[in-house]
């Protein structure tokens, strides 16, 4: 797609950060836009602010984890606007350790957003695209977490490496019936957004008992909210994400020193030697580029 102007764009968890960013990018093409979040108090703020720039924009609360929001979320997009030419699958949230002590919420809350999330809007969007016959394109965010070593963060990890794999089979089935629906994985490294709170979108059900937060836990998150406030910011990141629109480019990797990181993960599975921790090689490597 190269062409945007009057186009509809549907963006999940747009309320901040990277969705945020994009949807202002969407505004300044002059797309007609739908801001889906859970956050009701910032979802209003973008609505608000980005009406303001002077293109029409829809909010509408929808809990990604939810088959039926995302349902819903399609049919009042086609009610306000007939139809959608641009589906980001953004919305995301972090939480939970190793394997085994991230608590059974942590698993059902990162997997329901962040997968389950992805899986509804390509379910919902997918044929409801191909059937208008036209350009089109979905975005799915995963991570550069997606293609390296699983991380501290387990269920971060694992869904983030299945994004990526459901986004190449998407790629994949529709590149086969040569459909006008094309498809990119987003995978940065760390962006400036609001990530680091996101346990304040914990759902009640889902929250934890208190649990003790071990100090190794402790420290990387400081240490991430730390390198996260001077990390590449989300304007930037939409910036890349409309050339690749533009150029129908899958894999949008957006942060170089990574893939130093995602060679040492393939080198090492290649050659059958055992896993190597990309943390301290991430942190040296973004260390030196603010050098
Ligand atoms: N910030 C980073 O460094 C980074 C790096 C790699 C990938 N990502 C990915 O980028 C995406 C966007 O995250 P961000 O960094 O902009 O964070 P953010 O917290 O600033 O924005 C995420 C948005 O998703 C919304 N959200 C959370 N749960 C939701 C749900 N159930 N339904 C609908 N919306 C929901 C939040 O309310 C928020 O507005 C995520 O998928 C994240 O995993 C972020």
């Amino acid at each position: 797609m190269k062409e945007f102007k009057g186009k509809v764009a549907v963006i999940t968890g747009a309320a901040s950060g990277i969705g945020r960013g994009i949807a202002e990018r969407c505004v300044s093409e002059g797309m007609r836009v739908v801001l889906a979040d859970i956050d009701d108090a910032n979802l209003a703020k973008a609505e608000s602010e980005l009406k303001a720039l002077g293109e029409t924009v829809l909010g509408v609360r929808t809990d990604v984890s939810k088959r039926s929001d995302v349902e819903l979320l399609a049919r009042q997009t086609l009610d306000a606007f007939g139809q959608v030419h641009l589906l980001v699958n953004n919305a995301g949230v972090g939480a939970g350790g190793s394997p085994w002590e991230a608590t059974w919420n942590d698993w059902e809350w990162v997997i329901g957003v962040n997968l389950w999330g992805v899986i509804h809007g390509v379910k919902v969007f997918t044929p409801l695209m191909l059937s208008q016959n036209v350009e089109c394109h979905i975005v799915n965010t995963a991570s550069a977490a997606g293609l390296v070593v699983g991380g501290s963060s387990a269920p971060y990890s694992v869904t983030k490496h299945a994004v990526v794999t459901l986004s190449e089979s998407l790629y994949l089935t529709l590149q086969r019936r040569s459909a006008l629906v094309k498809v990119s994985v987003l995978c940065p490294g760390l962006v400036r957004t609001n990530i680091a709170n996101c346990e304040d979108r914990r759902p009640a059900d889902l929250k934890n008992e208190a649990v003790e937060i071990s100090p190794e836990m402790r420290a990387g998150l400081a240490a991430f909210k730390k390198f996260i406030e001077v990390s590449m910011t989300p304007s930037q990141v939409a910036d890349m994400v409309f050339e690749a629109i533009k150029n129908e480019q899958f894999y949008i990797l957006t942060h170089p020193e990574w893939i130093e990181v995602i060679q040492m993960r393939t080198d090492n599975l290649l050659r059958m030697e055992d896993p190597r921790d990309p943390a301290l090689t991430v942190m040296k490597l973004i260390q030196s580029a603010k050098a």
